[in-house]
């Protein structure tokens, strides 16, 4: 259910899921791209004269207290881009909350402190959910980002109390559909970042579904030297060469094509512009030479590939980006997929934190089809695994 099925919300308490949880800096927060994907349905919400209390955890404060954990820390950010006022309530249940509801006005916004501050959350405690429940009418779950999580204002609350899917969710949802779940085929899959042990399970679930797997970052190492490249002194995870070829080998029988690159850019140490910087064969790698980024050519072919797809699942950069010139792949076949995109040629969709960044820096992020919020919870999706907080919304 969406916020379409509600009926009239005048004067009811909404309770609002959302992920609250932004990177701070000297106290406040430099990216505020979670608040501005919920900003739709608080507003529409408080709007239609609900009142509405926004639920979040910020941090791991581990079921305690935290004094640099409360949510009142992104109070200031959280108002500044709704464009209205917002009453910081130190609880998330009990007698203060229900005092406060008091207080607010219809179409006013209550932010709740971080939820993760009492054991019951992380728990799933059904009595810690059922104290938070009791001053609501209804829930809204906007927080895709953190729907992998069986918590309890992320799953347990959903089964108290009239449940829907926020817009941003409902956003989500759609978009990751389209992506991989009734996909327009062909799909290319660009699976990059530092290791292949962190994305063993998401390799395993895309061989299966996509007919294009393209491996970057570090993770291509592991997979070169499963192949018999000598990778030279580059990061790679030796040990899981046999992994690496059994998932080639599963993607063969399964009429998906790997991608691996031919040619990479290498230097002798990790810094930005380093004097001994090259481009070489993957065969060409000297043993004190390390791979840093794909190659020119290897670039081109993986466009020639987006190409002739029709969708495109992206999560991790294709090399180190955050050095120059190390983003080069990167930023090239970003580009390319957003060209396609706004040509109508291609559904792009990414994930991740270090996507996203990989995708801002390229300056193309707004041109793909969606870009995730989630980090771990995009992650999750990849590997095929159902979401607690999107199942309980959907039984
Ligand atoms: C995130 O930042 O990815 C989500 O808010 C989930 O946070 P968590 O990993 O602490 O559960």
């Amino acid at each position: 259910k969406t916020l379409d099925d509600l009926g009239d919300v005048a004067g009811k308490v909404a309770l609002v899921r959302v992920d609250l949880n932004l990177p701070m800096k000297d106290g406040s927060a430099t990216d505020v791209t979670r608040v501005e994907a919920s900003m739709p349905t608080i507003l529409e919400l408080a709007d239609a004269g609900a009142k509405v209390l926004l639920l979040a955890h910020f941090g791991r404060p581990k079921g305690q207290r935290h004094s640099t954990l409360s949510t009142s820390y992104v109070q200031g950010d959280v108002s500044r881009v709704l464009g209205r006022e917002i009453m910081f309530i130190s609880e998330v249940a009990g007698p203060v909350v229900e005092q406060s509801i008091s207080i607010l006005r219809n179409g006013d916004i209550g932010l709740l402190d971080n939820v993760r501050f009492w054991p019951g959350e992380e728990a799933n405690d059904p009595e810690f959910a059922k104290g938070i429940a009791a001053n609501a009418d209804f829930y809204v779950n906007d927080a895709f980002s953190a729907a992998h999580r069986a918590h309890a204002s992320t799953e347990g609350l959903a089964h108290l109390l009239p449940a829907y899917a926020g817009r941003a969710m409902e956003k989500e949802l759609t978009a990751l559909d389209k992506a991989l779940g009734n996909p327009e085929q062909p799909v290319a899959a660009v699976v990059g970042g530092a290791k292949v042990s962190t994305k063993l399970a998401v390799l395993e679930n895309l061989v299966g579904r996509v007919q294009h797997l393209i491996i970057g970052g570090g993770m291509a190492n592991t997979f070169l030297a499963a192949r018999g490249v000598d990778v030279g002194k580059s990061l790679c995870e030796h040990e899981l060469t046999a992994t690496a070829n059994a998932i080639m080998d599963k993607a063969d029988h399964a009429g998906c094509t790997v991608h691996l690159p031919y040619d990479v850019v290498v230097a002798k140490e990790f810094a930005a512009n380093p004097p001994s910087l090259r481009t070489c064969n993957v065969h060409e790698v000297a043993a004190d030479e390390m791979i840093l980024d794909i190659g020119p050519q290897a670039t081109e072919a993986l466009a020639d590939v987006l190409k002739t797809c029709r969708t495109l699942v992206w999560n991790g950069p294709l090399g180190a980006f955050e050095t120059e010139p190390f983003d080069t792949a990167t930023v090239a076949l970003a580009r390319t997929a957003a060209a396609l995109t706004q040509d109508g040629s291609l559904v792009s969709v990414a994930g991740g934190g270090d996507t996203v960044a990989a995708l801002n820096h390229a300056g193309v992020a707004k041109e793909f089809t969606y870009v995730s919020t989630a980090g771990g919870a995009f992650l999750e999706w990849m590997e095929g695994k159902e979401l607690p907080g999107v199942a309980a919304l959907t039984c």
